[in-house]
């Protein structure tokens, strides 16, 4: 079986598994990272978002032979630790005054797209963001925490325009 050599949440690790295994798969069954949730296996519910190379993509549907060793994936457990500073990042800080979460299942996703879509904005040197940005994340949520998602992004991408916040690996 080949040995995919990958970069997760900063750290190197090696893993015994065919090329075409979703990394979904090896990041929740092989090396027991299970903050990216498995919804539908499809690129359709986005339980899964996490970022790599900080874009959010969705794992379940990326086979794991498509990356490159050098590639960083980024998934919830790892966000903190992927940009400087102590503590939380700042998405994640503004997601718990904002009390964001019922049930959870969905957030690892929500918070990592929210992440991605900020980065953008403040890479094109933007500090506002359009109801029309904030629809295109398709993240479901059963529970129906979208209205508090969008205030959230909105204040985290004000606290972020004063300071940039980008995780490692964006902009390759
Ligand atoms: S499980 Fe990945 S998008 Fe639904
Ligand atoms: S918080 Fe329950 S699915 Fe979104």
């Amino acid at each position: 079986m080949p040995v995919q050599k990958l970069t997760v949440n900063g750290q190197r690790v090696e893993v015994d598994v065919e090329d075409d295994v979703r990394l979904l798969w090896v990041l929740r069954d092989l090396l027991d990272i299970t903050g990216p949730k498995y919804g539908c296996g499809l690129s359709i519910c986005q339980s899964c978002t996490s970022l790599v190379n900080g874009k959010a993509f969705n794992p379940c549907s990326v086979p794991v032979g498509q990356l490159r060793p050098s590639d960083e994936v980024v998934t919830i457990e790892g966000l903190a630790d992927a940009v400087d500073g102590d503590g939380l990042h700042p998405v994640q800080e503004v997601w718990l005054e904002e009390d964001v979460a019922q049930c959870g299942f969905c957030q690892p996703g929500q918070i990592m797209a929210a992440v991605d879509l900020i980065q953008t904005l403040l890479a094109d040197g933007r500090r506002d963001v359009t109801e029309a940005e904030l629809d295109s994340l398709r993240n479901v949520c059963r529970c129906g925490t979208y209205p508090r998602v969008r205030t959230a992004i909105r204040r985290a991408l004000a606290v972020m325009a004063e300071t940039p916040v980008f995780v490692r690996g964006a902009g390759r």
